[in-house]
């Protein structure tokens, strides 16, 4: 059998049907899921405990045939195994004791533990082993920028402006800490690669709230390392960016900068315009609105037909523009995957 479709997309070549998948397609709004996380306990005990992690990843590829699994896990576990304490409280979102000064990021470790992510490799492991061949797995981390600023806040803020503060008053500070997250997080994705993952995704997601000359420091030069120090490893990964609002300019500029295979484009991005500037160069995944998703019915037909004909005939994998909420009806998600699949 040839290469997984999400692949050949991934190497821009235009599959004979659109690979789709959806960012926390292992979640709350799977009953399944909600089941396995009550017995779990806690969120991280369900992301350490390989049994838990690659049950639950498996779940949204039984329920739904997509064509990629991605890795359960969270992108905080990164600063976890760094030794920063994590909790997450319910419904409340990550709550982690603040790193904010060059002594605070002097007490971390320089590398990650062993004890946990090794746990997150051997799940990787019997993933890859448990998932059908024409199915790809993807690994993740989160992108430097983004975890520093739940590093530095200390939880989720609505535009980072702990981190924004803190790269304006202490950039030796601010830069250190983000060499600390792209070599661990490099080291980090390595691992996953080895134990089994066909691509990886770099979550940016809160790469939108920075203005361009910020976006180059903290969005793209770490990122751009990132690929580096894993192509170094792995020749030829396949590494996905998500920038989340970044602008066009923006993710021109990253993608030939990083030379990553694919970009995922959240739901404002312009497509044709994006297409037009990137089409060919790489991967374009995306980017239906999640809110879309909850409405279904014509809204949400309408809303996936002009998408799959904006990326027609493009190397383009069918996504959301960000995660699926909780509230989502299952139901919805299998009328979007039936559309795209046009069955
Ligand atoms: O996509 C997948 O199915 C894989 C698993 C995955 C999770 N988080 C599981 C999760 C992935 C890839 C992530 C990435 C992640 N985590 C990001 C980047 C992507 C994005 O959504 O922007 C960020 C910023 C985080 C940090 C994080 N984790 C937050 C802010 C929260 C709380 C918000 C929320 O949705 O509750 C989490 C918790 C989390 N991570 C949940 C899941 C399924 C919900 C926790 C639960 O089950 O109670």
């Amino acid at each position: 059998m040839g290469l997984p479709i999400m692949l050949q997309a991934l190497d821009g070549h235009v599959p004979k049907r659109t690979p789709i998948w959806m960012m926390r397609q292992a979640g709350r709004y799977l009953p399944e899921y909600r089941a396995v996380r009550e017995k779990a306990g806690d969120f991280l005990s369900l992301c350490y405990t390989p049994d838990h992690a690659v049950e639950v990843t498996l779940q949204p590829i039984r329920r739904f045939g997509f064509d990629a699994a991605i890795l359960f896990s969270d992108i905080l576990v990164v600063p976890h195994a760094l030794g920063c304490s994590l909790t997450f409280e319910a419904g409340e979102g990550p709550r982690l004791v603040p790193v904010t000064n060059a002594a605070e990021l002097a007490a971390l470790r320089e590398e990650l533990d062993p004890g946990k992510i090794d746990r997150v490799f051997e799940a990787v492991a019997r993933i890859r082993a448990e998932l059908p061949r024409e199915m790809a797995l993807l690994g993740f981390c989160g992108a430097p920028w983004t975890v520093a600023t739940y590093m530095v806040a200390g939880r989720g803020t609505p535009d980072q402006a702990p981190a924004r503060l803190v790269s304006f008053i202490d950039p030796p500070f601010f830069a250190a800490l983000i060499d600390r997250l792209v070599e661990t997080s490099a080291r980090y994705l390595i691992g996953q690669f080895r134990a089994g993952a066909d691509a990886v995704q770099i979550f940016d997601s809160w790469a939108g709230v920075l203005d361009p000359e910020a976006f180059r420091r903290w969005t793209i030069d770490p990122i751009r390392r990132i690929v580096a120090a894993v192509r170094a490893e792995v020749p030829g990964a396949r590494i996905i960016a998500f920038p989340k609002g970044a602008t066009l300019s923006g993710l021109t500029e990253l993608v030939q900068a990083t030379g990553v295979n694919g970009v995922g484009l959240d739901w404002t991005a312009d497509r044709r315009a994006t297409r037009y500037a990137l089409g060919g160069k790489c991967a374009l995944q995306g980017n239906l609105d999640p809110l879309a998703l909850i409405a279904g019915g014509k809204a949400l037909d309408g809303a996936i037909d002009a998408l799959m004909e904006d990326f027609h005939g493009a190397a383009h994998i069918f996504n959301l523009g960000h995660g699926i909420r909780p509230e989502t009806p299952i139901a919805h998600v299998e009328r979007m995957i039936a559309r795209v699949r046009g069955s």
